[in-house]
Parts: structure tokens; C-alpha cells; sequence
């Protein structure tokens, strides 16, 4: 009997090897971002003024302005949400003027919405903000956020220490300890780029990396702290190769439709911030650059214009292709710039980019591009075909013209132009 009963609870063993072992395993080793990331952060635009009321007002406005819809999903809380000190026991609090509820209230809400809660630490022992940081309290931190319901955590790198072996350890510990934590959390490294997190990001267990420091509301210039849109695109050449589906780089949040309002990105008034040409640029670029999509700008009072740069179907089916190819600059003419991204299906997308401050004419052909045969082409933006792009001229029996060289573009001073190019069937007869 005894030996019996022994055999019986063998098999038991077996078979929670055999059954739910894998399953923890595969659970480990899912990929969270298959995309990019789509939502919004509070950095750029509230800086250190966010609270619970803001929070639920963005959710709903995420909802109503049509953006969940589309794919943007997470509301993420950046710095100061935190009290003065963890508690006794070093779980961490929250402040409670700003978040009376607590912040598994405030992840219930958002859900409901069918939205996920992202929430903000530091490898460091303070945030940037100086508000309590998450070295050494790891475990206890995950375990936290697990509990709060929380699906994403952004970990910045203030007060910590400079070397890249310091900053893999801390990622790593932190990405492991999210890991363990029971819940799907989503870990978006932010070390500005200086340690190289794309060569071990992922292995950290990262979905994605900033590639640079902030980002502010403003085109070109900037300094080394202070990002211009012009200075983080020069940054990202290079890097194409380090993303792919689960591991992105980030070149920052959006400022589109900040117009230099932003309590972080405005750099206490000293930029004035962009024009929506410039905006639907950062966004066409981050997008062919397979960016996280994270608006950053005030979603309850947006205007048209900002709404309609959010939300371009066209654009955003471009940043979500399931390829997760990043774009590569392969021509450049003058101050413009040529973009090309390898679409699913053998599609292509390609940007122009007039990063001069005027208008400028430009003949976009296929050898530029690199790519055979003949395309059929949309303006993603203009949401129209703007007409067939091939490597020379086709002429039909009698010399006229069936099939131009190439696609003359006007492109205004700071615009993206971005095309998306299918290959062309001729029918038959033709
Ligand atoms: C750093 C990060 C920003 C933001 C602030 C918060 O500067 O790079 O994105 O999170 O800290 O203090």
C-alpha cells in the first residue's frame, strides 16, 4: 500500500513537472513589447505635478479621444509619486496628497478602462527627483508593484554609479526581481543611452532602452542634457540593428503638442517648442524608428491638429509593423534626408525629411532606394496614392510617358514626408 501510495505521489511530481513547470517557464520568457510600446507618460508635460485626478482624467481621455482604440494602452506615472520615506518595514509608499487612493485604486481604474499602469523608480538610491530609489529594494519593490497592479516600470539611473558594470548588475537585478514578481511587468531601462543599454539591455530584461538623454520641445540645438528632436535622430544611426521584437530602442517620449508648455520639456521657458509640421515629423520618425510611442503632451485639452498626429492609422501601422525592422538613413541629398523600413508582406516605408529650414523640391527614385521593380505608393499623412515609383522612365509604343523615373516631392521646411510602397502588379494588357 505504502509503496503504492509512494509510486502515486511520484507521478504527481511528474506531472507538475511535466504540466506546469513549462508553463512558469514559458511565463518567464514572454515577450512583452512584440511592438512597440503605445501609450503616454506624464514627464514632459506635468513634471513633478501629477496626481491621482490627472491620472484618471488622461485614462478617460485616452478613451475618448479615440487613442486606446488605435493601440495606445499604457498611462504611465514618472517621478514623484513617492512619500517622503518607505515605510518601516522599506515597502514603498505612496504620497498620499497627490494619490489619496493609492495606487492599486488608481491601476483597478485604469484597467477598467482596459488600460495598463506604468509607474516610475531608479537604479540609484535616490530618483532624479530625489525622492526615495529602488537599489537594494528590489524584490520588495516588484513584489510591491505586482501587488498595485502595475504593468510597466520606467528605472532611471540618478545617483548611481558611472561604470557599465555597475548599471548591467542594477538592471539586471531589477529586470530579475520584475521577473519573479508574479505579474507581467514591462521594464524600460533609462540610463540615457551613455552605458551602450542596447548591447545588454535586453538581456537585463528590458523591452526597451532610451538611447539618449531627455528630449526637449524644441527641433535643433539643444545641448548634451538637453535633446533637440535633430540631435536624437543623429543618435539613433547605428543602433537599427539592436531592435526587434521585445527589445527597442527609445529615443524618448513625444513632445508633440506640448507647443512649449511642457513643465519639463519647455526648460523653464528657454524653448518656445514646435509647430505641428515639426510635431508630425517627430512622429513620423519615431515611428519609421520603431520608438515606444509614448505622448507625453496634456490628452484632455489637445487640439485637432495634436489628435490628428497621434492618431494617424497610416503612421502607426508603420511604427507597429509586426517585421519590428528600425528604419536606416540610406540617402541623403542636401538637407534631405531618405528613411527606408522593410514592411511585413515585402512592403516598404520610406521618409523624406527636409531637416532645412526652407521648402525644398525632391526627386525620390527606386536606385536611391535600393530596391527593384516598380511600386505603387501612399502618402501616409496625405492618405492618398501619390503615384509609382520606379528605378527609370517607362515609355510606352508611341514615346509617351506610362511610368515616371521618379516622384518629384515638395517637402515644407522641417516636413517628413512618408510614403508607403507596394509592390506593382501591371494588369494584363497593359
Ligand atoms: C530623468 C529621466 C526623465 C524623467 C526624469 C524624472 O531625467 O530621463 O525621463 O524620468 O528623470 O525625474
Amino acid at each position: 500500500m505504502l509503496k503504492i501510495m509512494s509510486i502515486f505521489a511520484g507521478m504527481k511530481k511528474l506531472l507538475f513537472i511535466l504540466l506546469i513547470l513549462p508553463s512558469f517557464v514559458f511565463a518567464q520568457n514572454k515577450v512583452l513589447c512584440p511592438t512597440p510600446p503605445m501609450g503616454w507618460n506624464s514627464w514632459n508635460v506635468f513634471a513633478s505635478d501629477i496626481n491621482e485626478k490627472i491620472v484618471m482624467e488622461i485614462a478617460d481621455a485616452m478613451v475618448s479621444t479615440g487613442m486606446s482604440k488605435i493601440g495606445y494602452e499604457y498611462i504611465n506615472i514618472d517621478d514623484y509619486w513617492h512619500a517622503d520615506t518607505r515605510a518601516v518595514d522599506g515597502k514603498p509608499l505612496v504620497d498620499t496628497l497627490k494619490f489619496p487612493h493609492g495606487m492599486k485604486y488608481l491601476a483597478d481604474y485604469v484597467h477598467s478602462k482596459g488600460l495598463k499602469l506604468g509607474i516610475y523608480s531608479c537604479a540609484g538610491n535616490m530618483t532624479c527627483g530625489r525622492r526615495f530609489g529602488g537599489y537594494n529594494y528590489e524584490e520588495i519593490d516588484a513584489k510591491a508593484y505586482a501587488e498595485w497592479g502595475i504593468d510597466l516600470l520606467k528605472y532611471d539611473y540618478c545617483y548611481a554609479p558611472a561604470s557599465r558594470k555597475a548599471a548591467v548588475e542594477r538592471y539586471t537585478k531589477m529586470g530579475t526581481a520584475l521577473k519573479n514578481s508574479g505579474r507581467d511587468i514591462v521594464f524600460s531601462i533609462c540610463e540615457w543611452g551613455i552605458r551602450k543599454p542596447w548591447l545588454w539591455g535586453a538581456e537585463a530584461g528590458g523591452s526597451y532602452w532610451r538611447t539618449t538623454p531627455d528630449i526637449f520641445d524644441v527641433w535643433s540645438g539643444g545641448n548634451l542634457w538637453m535633446m533637440s528632436v535633430m540631435k536624437i535622430l543623429k543618435r539613433q544611426q547605428g543602433l537599427e540593428k539592436y531592435a526587434g521584437p521585445g527589445h527597442w530602442n527609445d529615443p524618448d517620449m513625444l513632445t508633440v503638442g506640448n507647443y512649449g508648455t511642457g513643465k519639463a520639456t519647455s526648460a523653464k521657458g528657454l524653448y518656445k517648442g514646435m509647430n505641428d509640421t515639426e510635431y508630425q515629423s517627430e512622429m513620423s520618425m519615431w515611428c519609421m524608428l520603431n520608438s515606444p510611442l509614448l505622448a507625453s503632451c496634456d490628452l484632455r485639452s489637445m487640439n485637432e491638429a495634436t489628435r490628428n498626429i497621434l492618431t494617424n492609422p497610416e503612421i502607426i501601422a508603420i511604427n507597429q509593423d509586426k517585421l519590428g525592422e528600425q528604419a536606416t538613413l540610406i540617402h541623403k541629398a542636401g538637407k534631405i534626408w531618405v528613411y527606408r523600413k522593410k514592411l511585413e508582406g515585402g512592403k516598404w516605408a520610406v521618409a523624406v525629411l527636409n531637416t532645412s529650414g526652407k521648402e525644398e523640391t525632391f526627386e525620390l527614385n527606386t536606385k536611391m532606394l535600393d530596391i527593384d521593380g516598380i511600386w505603387k505608393t501612399v502618402d501616409v499623412w496625405q492618405q492618398k496614392e501619390a503615384g509609382l515609383l520606379s528605378p527609370e522612365p517607362t515609355k510606352g509604343q508611341t514615346g509617351e510617358l506610362i511610368v515616371p523615373g521618379s516622384i518629384s516631392l515638395t517637402v515644407k521646411p522641417h516636413e517628413t514626408v512618408v510614403l508607403r510602397l507596394e509592390k506593382f502588379v501591371a494588369k494584363v494588357g497593359y
